[in-house]
């Protein structure tokens, strides 16, 4: 297995390994920890059944079952089926084209979210990430005194907007989740560092005015996404792109909706929620 920082800020390549053979503990260690080091890893050159993806999965954490039950694979709950299918509905197109952190208006949030490309399009489809551990440290120490403790509160599409975001307001979906708090500067569960925790479902914190947490939250989130903090990567056929939901916000870009060959694009995602079971183990013995 060899692993390569990619270019720009963050993140890494893994190349010269097989997820369709038996993985071994130390392997997967060794995977857990470049991702808990690098915030996202790109794992190219795979060829996987549902099966042998679905498996890999669960040794990220526990996967979590996404809420629109159409977007799931048949035989597999755990897959989310992203395409960009002409016949998609107008208001699902480009859904994810804001800065977010995934499930963060559910109280346990996603820990961690792969894409294992099916099918990619000659042009476009880039995902953005921004490091919010960077962001983070990046602040100054009075910044840094002010929004420890603070509790940032969430639901679905509350952000207010920043340029060029298109934040989904779906009512429906806001009220079935209602409001969760999660803390605005969040340590990681397996390796305590700080990050910003500023997905597009944070509208406020609490103890603050309903003017004031918008502001603080849109300032921060500006500063979050500055272009110093942000990387982008295209998900091929045959990569496995994850990125750590503790670490960064990611952005989808505009895609053209088609069916033609060379414009089509089917990415399978699966996000878990809690830490890998050899983190909890690690962590244990550690102790
Ligand atoms: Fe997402």
């Amino acid at each position: 297995m060899i692993i390569t920082p990619m270019p720009g800020p963050f993140g890494a390549i893994v190349e010269d390994v097989d997820l369709s053979k038996p993985q071994s503990d130390d392997m997967l260690r060794a995977l857990i920890a470049a991702l808990h080091a690098h915030q996202i890893l790109a794992i190219r050159g795979q060829r996987l059944t549902d099966a042998d993806y679905v498996a890999f999965g669960h040794h990220w954490g526990e996967p979590l079952m996404f809420h629109l039950p159409n977007h799931r694979k048949d035989d597999f709950p755990e897959m989310i089926r992203i395409s960009n299918a002409a016949a998609t509905p107008e208001r699902y197109r480009d859904g994810a084209k804001f800065w977010h952190q995934d499930s963060s208006y559910e109280a346990v949030p996603a820990s961690v979210t792969m894409l294992y490309g099916a099918e990619a399009p000659a042009q476009g489809g880039e995902t953005l990430i921004a490091s919010a551990v960077l962001a983070y440290d990046a602040l100054d120490e009075d910044r840094k005194a002010r929004i420890e403790g603070l509790t940032g509160l969430h639901c679905l599409g509350g952000s207010p907007a920043l340029p060029g975001e298109k934040i989904p307001f779906i009512p429906e979906n806001t009220a079935m989740h209602g409001i969760v708090s999660h803390p605005l500067v969040m340590r990681h569960p397996v390796t305590g560092r700080k990050a910003l925790y500023l997905s597009g479902s944070a509208f406020g914190a609490e103890g603050l005015e309903q003017d004031e947490g918008r502001a603080l939250i849109n300032e921060l989130r500006t500063h979050c996404t500055r272009p110093e903090f942000v990387t982008r990567y295209k998900v091929e056929t045959g990569d496995i792109f994850l990125w750590d939901n503790f670490q960064v916000l990611h952005s989808a870009t505009p895609i053209e909706y088609s069916d033609e060959p060379g414009k089509r694009r089917l990415l399978h995602r699966i996000s878990t929620k809690g830490a890998p079971a050899l983190c909890r183990m690690a962590d244990v013995t550690a102790a």
